[in-house]
Order: C-alpha cells, then structure tokens, then sequence
C-alpha cells in the first residue's frame, strides 16, 4: 500500500469499541468544520477529517467537477483510491475500527464513491445531501452495509430524485439503505444530525 497523505485532524475517541466516525467536508469546508457535528453525533467516538485537496476558486473539495452536479469521473476515481488508501493507513496507524463516514454534499459524493470502489474501507456512511458519483457503478459488494441517506425536499443542488438513484444502486449492490426525504434545502439542518446519531447508534448496538 501507498503512503497518502491529506492535511487533517485526527481526534482519538474515549471508547474505541465504537467505529470512529470519517467527517467528509462540503465544497469550500476543512478539516475543522464538521468536528463539532461529529462530536454531536458520537460524542465518544474517534474522528478523522481530512480535507479534499482539490481547490475550485480556492475552496476545497475531495474530486474535480466540470459545471455543477458534472463531475470530472477519472479525477473521482483517481481520488477516491487516494482518499481510500489514507483511511486504511490511518485505520491501522491508530488501531482502529472501521470508520463510518459521514459526508456532506461534496464530502456525501466521494463517500459513496468509496462505497462503490473501495467498500471494504468504510463500516457503513451517512450521506447528507449527495448523488451517484459516477454514471456506471462498478461491480462491487455491500454485503448489509448500513448506509443513510439524508436528503433536503428543497435542495436545488442534490435533488432527491437524484439521491433516489443513488439509494438504488446501492441498494443494488447489497447496501441496507434508509433513505429519508427531510423538510430542509441543501443546507444542514439539526434534524440530520439527530438523524446520524439515532443511526450510528443503531450500528455500534
Ligand atoms: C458536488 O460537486 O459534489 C456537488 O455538486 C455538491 C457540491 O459540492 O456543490
């Protein structure tokens, strides 16, 4: 395995029977932004939140997009294999359980690239407001992988059609999906991350 490397914080748990929770920020977010969310949705669980490397106008993100909603598909794949390697290097660094990622928007998309290409890296993800990443999923395995879906009823970006795609093919695929449809627009709201906590309570047991 490569060493890949991405500028990130990483936050160790107090029980690290839970799996720690991946962060995956939105355009123009960091590595700092969605640690307050994460410490709502688990407060004991350990985080690690890298921040995408790709700069659009100088804002972050974790693949290259040609137009809004068209995504450059090499550069999502190149980077998702890259993103895939740095959490299971850091994975076995920290001695660690797999991760459940938890994306927003930009970040929600390269997760569920990673649960099309590289599935065996993540426990199970809570997308928040995303689409498929790519046109053709590949040939992969999701063997009952828990898999939350959160869209916004009014969000013009990621429309809930779009995330209806997304639900099928992963459920296609072998995801168990729980695909809800929220009163919000793309923004984040505090009912999806009461949402992300009842879940990921409900994957730690
Ligand atoms: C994306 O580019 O991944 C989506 O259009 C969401 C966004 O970041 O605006």
């Amino acid at each position: 395995m490569t060493q890949s490397s991405f500028i990130h914080r990483y936050l160790p748990g107090t029980d690290l029977t839970r799996h720690p929770l991946l962060l995956l920020h939105g355009t123009g977010g960091n590595e700092d932004d969605l640690i307050p969310i994460g410490e709502m949705i688990d407060p004991a669980a350990s985080i690690l939140s890298p921040r995408g490397k790709v700069l659009e106008s100088g804002m972050p993100r974790f693949f290259r997009r040609l137009a809004e909603g068209v995504f450059d598909y090499p550069d999502v794949i190149a980077r998702t294999h890259e993103l895939a390697d740095f959490v299971a290097e850091q994975t076995t660094t920290h001695g660690m359980k797999k991760p459940i990622a938890i994306g927003y928007s930009n970040g929600a998309n390269i997760a569920a690239a990673m649960l099309y290409l590289r599935p065996e890296v993540l426990a199970g993800a809570v997308l928040i407001r995303a689409m498929p990443p790519l046109p053709t999923p590949p040939e992969y395995a999701l063997n009952d992988r828990p898999v939350m879906i959160l869209s916004g009823r009014t969000d013009p970006i990621l429309p809930f059609d779009q995330a209806r795609n997304l639900a099928e093919a992963l459920r296609e695929h072998g995801a168990a999906i729980d695909h809800r449809m929220l009163e919000a627009g793309h923004n984040m709201t505090r009912n999806d991350i009461d949402m992300a906590r009842g879940f990921i309570s409900g994957i730690n047991g």
